[in-house]
């Protein structure tokens, strides 16, 4: 099978996000976010690595582009640094931030590479941490006037709009489980944190169609296939909680059905947080949901784990393949997923916006080999693929990552881009992969 079998208007691209590759955490102006302020508390990344330099792509980004163009990749997934927009989180603009935007948005445009921008990828301004982050509800706000800008100041050039990355992520790790920036711990956080999010994925969605119509608006989800351990009732039953929780959670509210609570009662003190009109507020009609898979989770009953009762059993424990991530190798996950989401009747059409691998790479005589990787692609993609030929509303495929970055509280060390990045040098080498995907997209190469 070629790319052909995907159909002519498949959209197919890669991913990255601004924290993870621009660097130039200080420079002309740019605020501090939330993420340079964790990494650069001690303890808190693997080997105390930030994000200061990572990749270098806010100066490098010419040349990324032109390798991303030698590589035939259409279309480029990218998000904005809030807090180099506006270094206070509202108000004060930063011109150079936004100069910087334009050229690389311009740039995209001139070698033919279509922009597909991400307005929230993490990396809250820590000014607005101060006043509580996403936890206060002023948030609302603040994140409706980032909106506004960044639609009026690059909606004549970009015309595909992701509101928020993986909110469920953010608050999960970030709100709850304190291994992500901020690093608060405890419900007390992490619900307000869920309310105030998914209120926004919504207004996001709203203040971008107000400004432009005609654009084509998505939003993006971390989701994964849930499995029981066994067959028994309480596995399933738990198995069924996390499906709520890492599935449904935000999807649902945006399609009108409000919190899955039913399936979640230890989240129904979140209607402490709704005020009137909220359960609408929550809808919006997005063009496109975003599928962010890597792998499946299986779930058993557990009676020691507060409130879900329930936990993950890891892969090594199943004797199945995983990546440096210890995430399952599980290609039906992304077929399963896809098939689950194309079940809600009024479901848009699904593009995955991200999906990947990190294998231990080696940079030698010049060369990257990862045969791994291509393995991996190949075979998510003729999931994608089952699942298209079997009615789901997938319309389009994106690699995590473009180039190997920083992987949050991981650091550098799990690389997923299919370019390699030296980090001492911080020259490029195209993996296997990065060729493989270059021919796949050509037509030359098969899954
Ligand atoms: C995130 C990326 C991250 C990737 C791999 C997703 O959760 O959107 O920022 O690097 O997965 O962990």
């Amino acid at each position: 099978m070629n790319k052909n079998a995907f159909g002519e208007d498949f959209n197919w691209g890669v991913s990255t996000a601004a924290y993870q590759i621009e660097g130039a955490h200080e420079a002309e102006g740019k605020g501090a976010s939330i993420w340079d302020v964790f990494s650069g508390t001690k303890g808190k990344v693997k080997l105390n690595h930030n994000g200061n330099l990572a990749c270098d792509f806010f100066n490098r980004y010419p040349d990324d582009l032109q390798l991303m163009q030698i590589m035939h990749i259409p279309n480029f997934r990218f998000s904005l640094s809030w807090s180099r927009l506006l270094p206070d989180g509202y108000g004060r603009l930063n011109k150079a931030g936004l100069d910087y935007y334009n050229r690389l948005i311009d740039h995209c445009l001139e070698l033919g590479i279509t922009p597909w921008v991400t307005l929230y990828h993490w990396d809250l301004p820590h000014a607005l941490e101060m006043q509580g982050g996403w936890t206060n509800r002023l948030v609302l706000e603040w994140f409706q006037e980032y909106a506004a800008l960044c639609v009026s100041q690059f909606g004549d050039r970009v015309k595909h709009w992701m509101v928020l990355n993986e909110p469920m992520v953010f608050t999960g790790a970030g709100y709850f489980l304190g291994v992500h920036a901020p690093g608060r711990r405890g419900f007390g956080s992490f619900v307000p944190a869920v309310h105030h999010a998914a209120l926004c994925q919504a207004i996001g969605g709203r203040t971008i169609r107000s400004l432009q119509p005609e654009t084509t608006i998505g939003t993006t989800f971390s989701c994964s296939y849930i499995e029981p351990f066994r067959p028994h009732e309480k596995d399933v039953r738990a198995a069924r909680r996390v499906d709520a929780l890492l599935n449904r959670l935000f999807l649902e509210p945006a399609l009108g059905l409000g919190y899955p609570l039913d399936d979640l009662k230890f989240m129904r003190r979140i209607e402490k947080y709704m005020q009137p009109g909220d359960e609408e507020m929550l809808a919006f009609d997005f063009d496109f949901i975003g599928v962010q898979n890597y792998t499946r989770e299986v779930v058993k009953y557990s009676f020691w784990t507060p409130f879900l009762q329930a936990s993950l059993v890891p892969p090594r424990k199943r004797n199945v393949p995983y990546t440096l991530m210890n995430w399952e190798v599980y290609p039906e996950s992304i077929y399963h997923i896809l098939q689950q989401f194309s079940r809600y009747p009024n479901i848009p059409k699904l593009i995955v916006t991200e999906n990947g691998a990190a294998f231990p790479d080696q940079l030698l005589n010049g060369q990257v080999h990862d045969p791994q990787r291509v393995s991996f692609l190949q075979q998510y993609l003729q999931q994608v693929l089952r699942a298209k030929e079997e009615g789901a509303k997938v319309a389009g495929y994106f690699v995590w990552s473009f180039v190997d970055n920083f992987e949050w509280a991981e650091g550098y060390d799990p690389r997923f881009g299919l370019v390699h990045v030296d980090y001492e040098t911080l020259q490029r080498t195209i993996k296997s992969s990065g060729y493989w995907y270059r021919d796949f997209l050509q037509g030359k190469a098969t899954l």
